[in-house]
């Protein structure tokens, strides 16, 4: 692909990227537009090794570098290898991406230690292990971008999901606390919080026309988003075009977080 045929005009060129959680998803294709913006990306991916295949192919057919790299995030030995997998390949990351996150559903009286530890271990733990990691390195160079993948849950309530929700709010105050760390040593840290994506995740909850009827009444813009309208926005916010934004969350959610409730004026 030209430079100038590029998305974001190659804004991300000469940049490398870790994204984790890349195999699938909103992963997938953040990993895969941020190749495509330029930056040479490291895929990251736990046990979905195909999927992670496709996303290197996707950049590598669009001109781009990529690799794949293994590990489990919740892993403090997993990330130090793919962290160094990582440099080893491609280099020093100048853009980290933390992606990778599980849920699942459980009434808070049924749910187990294990299953509120998995979920926290890898959407909060999982950040703060990576980070830790890479972060070290941006210092030492001057400079660097992280954008935490959230969610609007770091401020809905969510029933039945107390682990998750929890998790994307402790989130939000990593991603906050990080950006004031951090802001006097050149590092931008940034959350994105997606509403409703179709994503393989989602997938079972969107083919049932009941659960997706009642899912799209939650969203003044009546429709799922697409993984790719939340790539676009992770893009942005790791280009030098939102170089003066730090500690933010943009939600991306087609107006999920406004209280829909109230769209009639009542109140
Ligand atoms: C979850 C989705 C859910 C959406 C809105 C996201 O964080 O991953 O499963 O549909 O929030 O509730």
């Amino acid at each position: 692909m030209a430079e100038a045929q590029r998305p974001g005009n190659g804004r991300l060129a000469g940049k490398t990227a870790l994204v984790t959680g890349a195999s699938s998803g909103i992963g997938f294709e953040t990993a895969a537009r941020l190749g495509e913006e330029g930056a040479a990306v490291a895929v990251n991916y736990r046990s979905d090794e195909e999927g992670a295949r496709q996303a290197v192919g996707r950049i590598e057919d669009s001109g781009g570098r990529a690799v794949a790299v293994q590990g489990d995030v919740s892993s403090e030995e997993e990330v130090r290898r793919l962290v160094r997998e990582t440099e080893q390949s491609l280099g020093p990351p100048d853009i980290l991406v933390n992606n990778a996150g599980t849920q699942s559903e459980r009434p808070f009286l049924q749910m187990s230690l294990a299953d509120w530890e998995q979920v926290v271990s890898v959407n909060m733990g999982g950040a703060f292990l990576v980070s830790r990691e890479i972060i070290g390195g941006m210092v030492e160079r001057g400079g660097g971008v992280v954008v935490n993948m959230s969610s609007v849950h770091q401020i809905i309530p969510w029933p039945r999901f107390a682990h998750y929700s929890a998790s994307k709010g402790g989130l939000k105050l990593l991603t906050e606390s990080l950006a004031l760390e951090f802001a006097s040593r050149g590092i931008r840290v940034n959350a994105v919080a997606p509403g409703a994506i179709a994503t393989p995740e989602n997938e079972e909850k969107l083919q049932d026309p009941e659960s997706r009827a009642s899912l799209e009444a939650l969203i003044p813009w009546d429709r799922v988003g697409e993984s790719a309208e939340v790539a676009a926005c992770v893009a942005f916010l790791v280009s030098d075009e939102a170089s003066y934004v730090t500690g933010a969350t943009l939600f991306v959610d087609g107006g999920m977080s406004l209280y829909p409730g109230f769209e009639s004026g009542e109140g």
